[in-house]
This record gives structure tokens, sequence and C-alpha cells, in this order.
């Protein structure tokens, strides 16, 4: 924040965007909202990066994030392997049995609407997030790059076979539970969640898409995540070798903000509607 804006405004632009039409908007009174406004306005072709954090304000925790009840003796990165399950099933598949739950009772908020809004509006958009759960999709996004999976796509951990999850929604204590997973229909091995575990790799398509659609879009908005996890984390970074153009939104400094041209500090519910909102009447 530069020390002409008003300290309520809760957003920043961290770098100087060097972007003639976008500086020209870019004035202090809005701290980067206008300079990012003028990027994405003449955008044609954008990728859309999102975390943990563009969730956070449907009530579903970040991976940063103190766990709570059961789980609270646990960090999420341990329980999120394959030796955990291995250990230990019936606690993993709790947890992310507990996890569905959470999210079936979740509702999209304005971030989900705003990105579904800006794919609408410029079709050669492309949704990329690292999120297992529905959101984007239950708030309009068509085509959502899942590159850490989806926790409605279990399958058998033993020959991968697809397990149908049963029709109703889960149902959960809200502290959690273990639970044993169901057993596969084919071979019996033990059912597992359908998302990427740390050491695994990702699903060789959607990579393979996201990485084409970073390196040819004019523009990659970055929002909700830490910038920790490769290969998620290199994407800001392969758009910026192309010459894009990247827009951070996150409360927080993360690891992202050395390649964002412009850095808006603020929850994504709130910024992303500016953002991709109608201009203001003048
Ligand atoms: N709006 C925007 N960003 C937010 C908000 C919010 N309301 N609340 C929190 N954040 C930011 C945090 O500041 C943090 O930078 O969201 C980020 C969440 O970071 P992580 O929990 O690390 O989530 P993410 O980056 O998606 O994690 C990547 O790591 O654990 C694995 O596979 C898992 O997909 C996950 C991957």
């Amino acid at each position: 924040m530069t020390p002409t804006d008003p300290p309520d405004q809760g957003v920043s632009a961290a770098d100087p965007v060097d972007d003639a039409a976008a500086t020209e908007t870019a004035g202090p009174a809005d701290g980067g909202v206008s300079a990012a406004r003028a990027l994405l306005g003449r955008a044609r072709r954008v990728v859309v990066l999102t975390g943990a954090g563009v969730s956070a304000e449907s009530g579903i925790p970040t991976f940063r994030d103190a766990l709570t009840g059961l789980w609270e003796r646990f960090d999420a990165q341990e329980l999120a392997t394959p030796r955990a399950f291995r250990a230990d099933p019936a606690l993993v598949w709790g947890w992310y049995e507990w996890r569905r739950t959470v999210v079936t009772r979740a509702r999209p908020n304005p971030a989900h609407l705003a990105v579904a809004a800006l794919a609408a509006r410029t079709p050669e958009t492309v949704v990329v997030t690292q999120n297992v759960d529905d959101l984007h999709e239950r708030a309009g996004s068509g085509d959502v790059v899942h590159l850490h999976g989806s926790l409605f796509q279990p399958r058998c951990a033993d020959c991968a076979e697809p397990w149908r999850l049963p029709g109703e929604p889960a149902d959960e204590p809200a502290e959690g539970r273990r639970l044993p997973p169901p057993r596969c229909a084919r071979c019996s091995g033990p059912v597992r969640p359908g998302v990427v575990w740390f050491g695994e790799a990702l699903p060789e398509a959607a990579l393979e898409r996201a990485v084409e659609a970073a390196a040819a879009c004019d523009l990659l908005l970055v929002v909700g995540t830490s910038g920790l996890v490769y290969p998620a984390a290199e994407l800001p970074h392969v758009a910026s070798r192309f010459g894009a153009s990247v827009i951070q939104v996150n409360p927080q400094p993360t690891a992202v903000d050395e390649v964002a041209d412009v850095n808006l500090h603020g929850p994504a519910a709130r910024l992303l509607p500016a953002l991709v909102g109608e201009p203001a009447a003048s």
C-alpha cells in the first residue's frame, strides 16, 4: 500500500502495473482494483486459478486453518497422504466424509459467483482449481479443471474402479468420526477419496490443460492460494513468463506476491465481485 492510500480500503497494489492502459486507471483511491479491472476488461483469454481461500467464506476451512473436533490432533497435511490412508483407513476416510459433509452443506459465495460471471462474459476463460469441492460448478462455472481431484469421485485404492457415492448427501457429525471405507464391488479393496494426496501425481489431462491455458492466456487471476504446492504454484509463473499479467487476490502475503502485477489484499468474496462487476455509473 502506498502512503497515500486510505487506510480503510483493505486493498493495495503491491507492485506498479507496467501496462500503460491499466496504469492510467490505477488510482491510489482504490489501491489496485481499477488497475485490475482495466487489465481484466481488455483480456480475451483468462485463467482463474483458485485455492482453498476462495471457499473460505463458504465456511470450508483452508489447509492452514487449525482443525477441530476429532481432527484437532491432526494436521490436514498429515491426513492427506497415501501413508496415512494405509496406516489408518477409517481415520482418513472419516475425515474426507466429514469434509464432504461440510462441502455439501456449504453454498457458493460471491467469489464463486463472480468467477462464473467472468467466464460467462469472457468465453475463453479457463477455471483451474486446487479445491476438491464443487462450489465453482454450483455457482455456474461449467468447465472446471480440478488439479487435485474431487471429493465426489472416490475409487478403489487397489484397482482404481470408480465407486458410486450413495444418492443421499454425506451427513457426518460436526465433531467428525472414524469411518471404515466401503469395499470395492469388483475386488473388495478399500475405497479411497478421489483426491490427489501429497506425493501423488496430478491427473495428467488436467495438468496439461492448465499449463497450456496458463501459457496461452493474457491474464491469470490467482485467488486464495498460498502458492506453496507444486505444480499448481508454477502456473502464475508460466503465465508471466509467456507475457500475461498476473492479478492476485489474497488477504495475506503469499509465495505468489513476487510474480503478481497487481496484488489485491482482501477477502475474495468482497474483491472478486468488485473486480468483475459492471463499472459504476459515472
Ligand atoms: N479470500 C481469499 N483468500 C483467502 C481467504 C479469503 N477469504 N481466506 C484465506 N485465504 C488465503 C490464505 O491467506 C492462504 O494464502 O487462502 C490461502 C489458503 O492456502 P492453503 O490452505 O495453503 O490452500 P491452497 O493454496 O489451496 O493449498 C494448496 O495444498 O494441502 C494441499 O492439496 C491441498 O489443494 C491444496 C493445496
